[in-house]
């Protein structure tokens, strides 16, 4: 058994941020389920957005944010994101992240739905500076340990005698060394576990993207919101190899345009804002473009962008198109959407509080209210410092005054058969296929039912299975990968409009009269 005041689940921004702050107030235990990097953190391109020009104001980023929610975002929330981002965006350079300048001055970038320049960036490898920072500042503080290859399987809790109600003390752990499970008992822990894009067939997320913190609180009965929201980015690298290329928008931002495979552009038949209006929009579009033409790609033309700086601005992905044998200074770049961010996740306050007592989470796991229905670009480093750290200021003072509990019972699997690796696989690619045709990015009753009807037969298939054999990585996955499914599915059906990354066929207007409010679930 492992102790600690707190426990962090995941190493990415949220979890690195929220874990240097309450490293002020006492230990902190931080697990992760790969290597200290491994982390969507580490493969954001485009930026952070925050208010620094001249030009702007927390009020335009907020108008910004709240038309690209659709109407579900809390304005509460969205108020404390952009009045608290810059600060948060300065401690960022203090700590040592390098933003890329111009003289002086931050070099602002710009993104779809932003009205100003307000993307604060690193070349395009924001997210692999900020997290290069974040770990090297952990490494320095005394109180922060890390676990690498551990794996969060279960929130545990227990019964507060000032209460009598159920308060989260720990997780149980699974140690992918030894295969050995642990219990990590804290006063508080805080979920960090990043999203779920692995969950479709084709995303820009990376392999840990398994919705595995979702699926934990929903397990132990904390509140779950708006999992419908799922954002996919229009312009991934077509073909995908083995893990898909995200093209950021930030070159759409400095002039890049959609076009058909004939050459004529098309998004201004859509749009005012043409390629760069809002995702949810651009992704739809180059969906049922595709659908019409019966193309497995459109373009994105970059020749409007001198090459100069092509260099200056996107070096990664120049280097990395080219290693895939396309020139971008010469020749238009084939792009698809794929599956890219969690909009919704687990329900929590302004102070990252979530339902359940001495449970908190931030991140793309969190659903602080800021994204409503579409998350705006650049909103999700920012949403993910900004609660991390309000997390941290209410949860730090309390720590002290906080009893740590001792779970009566650790539910621990017990099985000791070897799991079917052909199983894994076969279930794991069923349902990733499955929610990339039946819960894309445009939707219908029938294709919902379809895919809930299926979903719940794999998930009584991996119920079995989880109960009669010993626990491994790929296992605990797949069985958080069905129960995020099924929450987004779920979600899906409840939600009778289409609004924002919501798209149904069968309800296709808003209903502002009785869906103006989140989808919450609970077990
Ligand atoms: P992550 O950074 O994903 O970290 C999650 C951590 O949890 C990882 O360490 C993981 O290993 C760990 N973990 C997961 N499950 C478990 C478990 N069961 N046990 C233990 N550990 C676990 N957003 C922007 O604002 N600007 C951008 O430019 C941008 N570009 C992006 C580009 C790409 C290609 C991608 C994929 C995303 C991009 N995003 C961008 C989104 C943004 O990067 C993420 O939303 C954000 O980094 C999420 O941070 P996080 O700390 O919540 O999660
Ligand atoms: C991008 O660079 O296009 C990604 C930005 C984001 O997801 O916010």
């Amino acid at each position: 058994m492992m102790q600690a005041d707190v426990v962090v689940i995941g190493s990415g921004i949220a979890g690195l941020s929220f874990a240097l702050k309450a490293a002020k107030y006492g230990t902190v235990a931080l697990i992760t389920k790969k290597s200290r990097p491994d982390s969507s953190t580490n493969y954001a391109q485009g930026g952070i957005a925050a208010v620094f020009a001249d030009d702007d104001s927390p009020a335009l980023h907020m108008e910004d944010t709240l038309v690209a929610g659709a109407g579900l975002c809390h304005p509460d929330a969205v108020d404390v994101l952009v009045r608290e981002g810059p600060e948060r965006v300065r401690e960022l350079i203090e700590l040592g992240v390098a933003f890329t300048r111009a003289g002086e001055d931050l070099s602002l970038g710009l993104e779809g739905g932003h009205s100003r320049r307000r993307i604060v960036r690193a070349d395009d490898l924001t997210g692999r500076e900020i997290e290069r920072a974040l770990l090297a500042a952990a490494a320095e503080t005394g109180n922060v340990r890390v676990f690498e290859n551990h794996q969060a399987v279960d929130l545990l809790t227990a019964t507060d005698p000032g209460t009598l109600g159920e308060r989260c003390c720990g997780v149980l752990v699974l140690d992918a060394e030894t295969g050995e499970l642990l219990p990590f008992l804290a006063r508080a822990v805080m979920l960090a576990t990043g999203g779920c894009g692995q969950v479709y067939r084709h995303t820009t997320n990376p392999a840990i993207a398994t919705g595995d913190g979702v699926a934990m609180a929903y397990r132990a009965g904390a509140k779950v919101a708006n999992m419908e929201f799922i954002q996919f980015h229009p312009t991934a690298l077509y073909p995908a190899r083995d893990r898909t290329f995200l093209i950021s928008e930030a070159v759409r931002g400095e002039g890049a345009v959609l076009r058909r495979r004939d050459g004529t552009p098309f998004m201004q038949d859509y749009h005012p804002l043409a390629s760069l209006a809002p995702r949810d929009v651009v992704a739809r579009a180059i969906d049922r473009e595709m659908k019409e033409s019966g193309d497995a790609f459109v373009l994105l033309d970059c020749s409007g962008i001198a090459e100069h700086e092509i260099r200056e601005r996107f070096p990664n992905i120049l280097r990395e198109t080219s290693e895939r044998g396309i020139d971008m200074l010469r020749e238009p770049l084939p792009v698809v959407p794929a599956a890219h961010y969690l909009c919704g996740g687990v329900l929590t306050d302004t102070d990252g509080r979530t339902s359940v007592p001495g449970l908190y989470a931030a991140g793309e796991t969190a659903c602080t209210g800021v994204h409503g229905a579409n998350r705006l670009a650049s909103n999700s480093l920012l949403e993910a410092v900004v609660f991390a750290h309000r997390a941290a200021a209410r949860l730090g003072p309390q720590l002290s005054v906080t009893r740590p509990l001792t779970p009566e019972h650790v539910h621990a699997p017990t099985g000791t058969t070897d799991v079917d690796p052909a199983f894994l696989t076969e279930e794991r690619e069923s349902i990733r296929n499955l929610m990339w045709d039946l819960v894309g990015i445009v939707r219908s009753d029938a294709r919902l039912a379809e895919a809930e009807l299926r979903l719940r037969a794999i998930s009584l298939k991996v119920n079995a299975v989880w109960a009669d054999c010993r626990p491994t990585d790929d296992l605990v996955e797949l069985r958080n990968l069905v129960q995020t499914a099924l929450l987004i599915v779920r979600c899906a059906l409840r939600r009778k409009e289409s609004r924002g990354l919501n798209y149904n066929l069968d309800n296709p207007y808003k209903d502002n009269e009785h869906s103006l409010r989140d989808t919450i679930v609970v077990r």
